[in-house]
């Protein structure tokens, strides 16, 4: 029997979603600045979008950060909100599922969420991810309670959350930095007379009963030592913890209280020894360990030390004032560039690929191009060009002064393009047969065709019929003519030793099919009937009506 496993299941999630590889059209109207600029704002469904960057980005993008509709039962003015569980759940691990195969080793994925869905999402994410990529959850604080407009609650809803996870083990985010200090190394320990030498957890330790030592606070310096309590997670974290937790917490019975431990052969700084104390009082059974500056501190004072990331962020005077950011007014979920910042700040460095697929006002590609990363970000609806469109237009004019404009001296720079997701490639005709969209040209025919096929569409500028390539000598080549014996024999002329050629075409000859080894000849579009499925647009997550109550009502905050 196979092995049951720990997961969440719904109504329809073993339903397989063959989904159809389409292309992306430039609108070279709508591409701005920077000619030579890789950023992409793609008008259309995320499912669909992020199947046509598969072929380009799998494994190439180091952070995710998405914000999809929280399926809460509300209606915002720009999209629907309220999506059956199951639905939402489906629509959810499809896309999940994509992301991740674009995410580079090293890359992180942050889901932005509230109260809703958000248990469900993270075990959802669990699944996708592996619950050992779990990072953390960001708790963020989106209003006060007072300065909610809406008071016929009966909770507040205050915090959002953000689950973080990696791709894989060994992607390590950015840590704060702070300046390194001697400040907090500020106590100096005298012994009056010599301890008592024993042995404890194979290491010599010299005991102080209470008045043979004596403890100094001062002003910290390098040759100062740092206290820490041995409790909690030091218990197990370090080896200083583990040595108290073993060796030293249960030594009063014998010891007395308000002893001094100094164990021989421990720890990282330039002393040979560390001090711990046992419990003061009666009842008590805490301690604590004095540790030196590192050595690694020692050896490079001007090298910034590291801290821990904060896991809350209170941002709720930015929710309350990002309405009108880069001077586009969204109500609807519109997150605050300095959210963004902090996102970008630690799961990505300058020049990475960061991928939004729910980009709403474009908030996180604005952000992305003013911290230097290269983005994508996907949009369903029409604020692509109300808003994305705009707002993008105005980060690279250098006008948008908003946000973190200030924070990273943004003056303006670069561009990007504006594609469109292509229409399904096959629609069935008066007699329900499917045939090619009058729609696609001999280009777009070619370029889809090589996706189909898993080739990269790279036109030769010489050789007509290599129209793109699988490998340095694997070609397609794509037609809507009839084939003749005649043409099939002339490309095989023109073949170099090694070359093999896939040829797409609408009809073709009899005698044309095993006429070479190394030239394959297949029907369009029979050859890819039954591989995904045609004329579907809608994977949107919007399905269901909602109901028209607004969400987003809280009073500008001072
Ligand atoms: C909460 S908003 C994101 C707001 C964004 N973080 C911002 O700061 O402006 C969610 C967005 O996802 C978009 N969306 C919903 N379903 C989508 C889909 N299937 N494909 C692409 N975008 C979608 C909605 O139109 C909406 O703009």
């Amino acid at each position: 029997m196979a092995k049951p496993k720990l997961e969440l299941t719904w109504i329809g999630k073993d339903e397989e979603i063959k989904l159809e590889p389409r292309i992306l059209i430039e609108d070279t109207e709508k591409s701005y600045g920077d000619p030579k600029s890789e950023n992409m704002l793609i008008h259309g469904d995320n499912l669909l979008a992020l199947k046509a960057l598969e072929q380009d980005f799998t494994g190439k993008i180091k952070c995710v950060y998405i914000d999809p509709p929280y399926n809460t039962g509300n209606a915002f003015e720009h999209y629907d909100d309220s999506v059956e569980h199951s639905i939402w759940l489906s629509l959810m691990r499809a896309r999940l599922i994509l992301l991740r195969n674009l995410l580079r080793k090293d890359g992180f994925i942050c889901c932005h969420i509230d109260d809703s869905e958000g248990p469900y999402l993270k075990v959802l994410m669990d699944e996708i991810f592996g619950r050992t990529n779990y990072l953390t959850t960001f708790y963020v604080q989106v209003r006060y309670p007072e300065k909610t407009l809406k008071q016929d609650m009966a909770f507040h809803k205050e915090i959002e959350q953000i689950h973080i996870y990696r791709k894989e083990y060994g992607a390590n985010p950015n840590l704060n930095l702070a300046d390194s200090s001697f400040d907090k190394f500020s106590f100096y320990i005298k012994e009056k007379k010599p301890g008592k030498r024993i042995v404890l957890g194979g290491k010599d330790v010299d005991v102080f009963l209470e008045g043979e030592y004596e403890i100094v606070e001062s002003e910290g310096s390098e040759n100062g030592l740092k206290e820490i309590w041995a409790t909690g997670t030091i218990l197990d974290g370090n080896s200083s913890g583990r040595f108290f937790r073993d060796n030293l917490s249960g030594r009063v019975a014998t010891d007395g209280l308000g002893v001094l431990y100094k164990v021989y052969g421990i720890g990282d700084d330039k002393f040979s020894y560390r001090y711990f104390t046992g419990p003061k009082k009666a009842n008590a059974t805490k301690g604590k360990y004095f540790q030196g500056v590192p050595i690694a501190q020692l050896k490079d004072p001007d090298k910034k030390q590291s801290l821990p990331i904060e896991n809350y962020y209170d941002l709720a005077a930015d929710f309350g004032n990002c309405r009108q950011e880069g001077g586009v007014e969204f109500r609807s979920g519109k997150k605050p560039e300095k959210l963004l910042g902090v996102i970008l700040k630690h799961f990505s460095n300058e020049g990475d690929w960061v991928i939004d697929s729910f980009v709403g006002s474009g908030s996180t590609s604005a952000v992305a191009h003013k911290m230097n990363r290269k983005w994508i970000g996907i949009e369903l609806k029409d604020h692509a060009y109300t808003h994305c469109l705009l707002r993008m237009r105005n980060v690279i004019d250098g006008l948008d002064k908003a946000g973190i404009s200030k924070d990273v001296s943004w003056n303006g720079g670069g561009g990007f393009k504006f594609y469109e997701l292509a229409l399904s490639l096959l629609r069935k005709d008066k007699y329900g047969n499917w045939v090619i969209d009058e729609k696609y040209n001999a280009n777009m025919l070619a370029a889809a065709m090589c996706k189909h096929e898993g080739f990269k569409y790279f036109p030769d500028a010489e050789i007509y019929w290599k129209q793109g390539k699988s490998t340095e000598t694997d070609y397609i080549f794509v037609t809507t003519s009839f084939m003749t014996v005649e043409q099939i024999d002339k490309m095989h002329e023109e073949m170099k030793p090694g070359e093999s050629l896939l040829i797409c075409a609408k009809a073709f000859a009899p005698e044309c099919k095993d006429r070479f080894n190394n030239v394959t000849i297949k029907k369009i579009p029979q050859m890819i009937l039954g591989k995904c499925e045609f004329g579907k647009d809608n994977y949107d997550l919007n399905i269901i009506k909602a109901n028209d109550q607004a969400v987003d009502d809280v009073e500008d905050v001072e």
